[in-house]
């Protein structure tokens, strides 16, 4: 894409993407629900290996209702989150995640699945833990998952960030609904 500042990356072609469904590359993280998603978000850092990213802790008292976690390949640059635990019930699935090809993949896809009549949760919008494009969606059987591009990318070098619920949203896209923080499939 081009911008206003910097090198113009597209010269002398024309954007005209196919207007079909989202390419999906790849699964990109999963989300659970748990009744303590701090003390799970450390079990499976202790215990496989994964890094804290981002934490979203409830204002008053500090606790944590969300953890980022990603995986450590060292100096390798890793997406911010392969793994994410989030308040809730126990054994449940917040969301399942698929990396599209580019935001006009996305942007498409979104219409193809409006016109298909599939059930939208929320989006399109960029989140702030991880900054990913996104568009959530239920399939037939009512589990979400989420289409997204561009991830911001970390390695072992990253410290955590936290920050509480009212701090969490990210720049720009639609209010967070109430569905998306309750649902578990
Ligand atoms: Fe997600």
């Amino acid at each position: 894409m081009n911008s206003a500042v910097g090198p113009r990356r597209r010269t002398g072609t024309l954007v005209r993407p196919p207007i079909q469904a989202s390419h999906v590359l790849r699964v990109g993280h999963v989300v659970i629900t748990t009744p303590k998603p701090n003390e799970v978000g450390q079990w499976y850092r202790n215990t496989l290996g994964l890094l804290l990213s981002d934490e979203i802790c409830d204002e008053e008292e500090g606790q944590v209702l969300l953890s980022f976690n990603r995986i450590d390949r060292g100096e390798e640059y890793v997406d911010h989150h392969a793994f994410q635990t989030m308040a809730g019930p126990a054994g449940g699935v917040h969301h399942i995640s698929f990396e599209v090809l580019d935001i006009d993949d996305l942007y498409i896809g979104h219409d193809c699945l409006v016109n298909a009549g599939y059930r939208h949760v929320w989006g399109i919008g960029r989140h702030k833990q991880g900054s990913q494009i996104f568009d959530y969606w239920l399939d037939p059987s009512g589990i979400m998952y989420e289409h997204w591009t561009d991830s911001d990318l970390l390695n072992v070098t990253a410290t955590a960030g936290r920050d509480t619920i009212p701090n969490s949203l990210g720049p720009w896209g639609p209010p967070i609904p109430p569905q998306f923080i309750t649902h578990v499939a």
